[in-house]
């Protein structure tokens, strides 16, 4: 059986098939605590968690903060606006003040790729990386991934359309490690602008038109156009992309039926995804949400049970994993 012995999670590149696994298998017992009138589990009674959003978050912050709560965690919240980062401290030194306050967990959002690593090294605390410049975003990979098994019931072969601006998107690298290292096949799909050079040693295929990927694909990833990291001068305008790559209730008629439509969030709505289609029968966008607490829980549960040297000790009896279940009842996790 194969053990969290990790003091961080910095990115899903360097995750194996089996930790994935693991982690999914966690969030999966986890899920059940949100079903519940009080939703509490003493996991991380007497932890301290710390979150840094150094950049804008709705979706990642909240819940980080409901998942350390639902267990049972101490949060504490740096504001970069009413924080000494204003006053021109380093984020290293900010790090280090908070593990020498005996911190287990620093959550880390940053805009610049690599500063969870760099942080990582630096302390002793546990590190997770909550979305870095255009480097990564593990939680949403493991959101997405979570959600397409419990959609789909497994994830190897599936074909994955990822559409948009895949050259400054930290989810579609996270997902593009996740997706592949389980069995997926994934297509990426955009402006020739927006896809980096090379993305094929990813395990990716490019294709720079929506229709073919669009009819063959099981799953499509839609993202934001990042306009904060100057996308107008990638493309022409925006009204051009949404007419190539926006996804509407009239493309979607060239999809399989059972297509599931997701988005990490936050939606340019009439831009990558019109409405009808953001709120349609295919989205699984709010699903994402829900199971984000559940796959945070678990990430915050197993680092923490590797910083405190018990990462494989018997978890309380309500929160045990029940394994996934394919819709045939049998167990399969992809
Ligand atoms: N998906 C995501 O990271 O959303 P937020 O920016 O709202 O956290």
């Amino acid at each position: 059986m194969t053990r969290w012995t990790r003091k961080d999670l910095l990115g899903l590149e360097e995750l194996s098939r089996e930790e994935l696994l693991l982690i999914l298998d966690q969030a999966k017992a986890f899920q059940q605590v949100s079903l519940r009138s009080i939703k509490k589990v003493p996991a991380l009674r007497g932890k301290t968690v710390a979150l840094c959003f150094l950049e804008p978050s709705t979706r990642t912050r909240t819940s980080f903060e409901l998942a350390a709560k639902r267990l049972s965690a101490d949060i504490l919240q740096i504001q970069p606006s009413s924080s000494s980062l204003v006053k021109g401290e380093t984020v290293l030194d900010t790090a280090r003040a908070i593990e020498a306050m005996q911190v287990e967990i620093v959550v880390i959002r940053h805009s610049t790729s690599g500063v969870p690593a760099m942080v990582a090294r630096a302390i002793r605390s546990s590190v997770i990386n909550a979305g870095d410049g255009s480097h990564e975003h593990p939680t949403q990979g493991l959101v997405d991934l979570f959600t397409i098994l419990e959609k789909k019931g497994r994830i190897e072969g599936l074909n994955v359309l990822i559409v948009g601006d895949i050259l400054h998107s930290r989810v579609a690298r996270s997902n593009l490690w996740g997706l592949t290292r389980l069995g997926a096949k994934v297509t990426v799909c955009g402006p020739p602008t927006l896809i980096p050079t090379g993305i094929e040693s990813f395990g990716a295929k490019v294709s720079y038109r929506l229709e073919e990927p669009l009819g063959a694909a099981d799953v499509l990833i839609a993202l934001r156009l990042q306009m904060e990291r100057q996308q107008e001068k990638y493309i022409p305008s925006s009204r051009e992309y949404t007419r190539l790559y926006g996804i509407d209730r009239e493309k979607l008629k060239g999809a399989k039926p059972d297509l599931i439509l997701m988005h990490p969030g936050p939606v340019n709505r009439g831009v990558e995804l019109s409405p009808e289609v953001a709120d349609g029968p295919q989205s699984v966008i709010l699903e994402q949400v829900t199971n984000g607490i559940a796959v945070r829980m678990a990430v915050l549960y197993l680092v923490a049970g590797a910083h405190s040297g018990s990462a494989d000790s018997p978890v309380d009896a309500a929160v045990h994993p029940e394994p996934f279940e394919s819709p045939q009842g049998k167990r399969s996790l992809t």
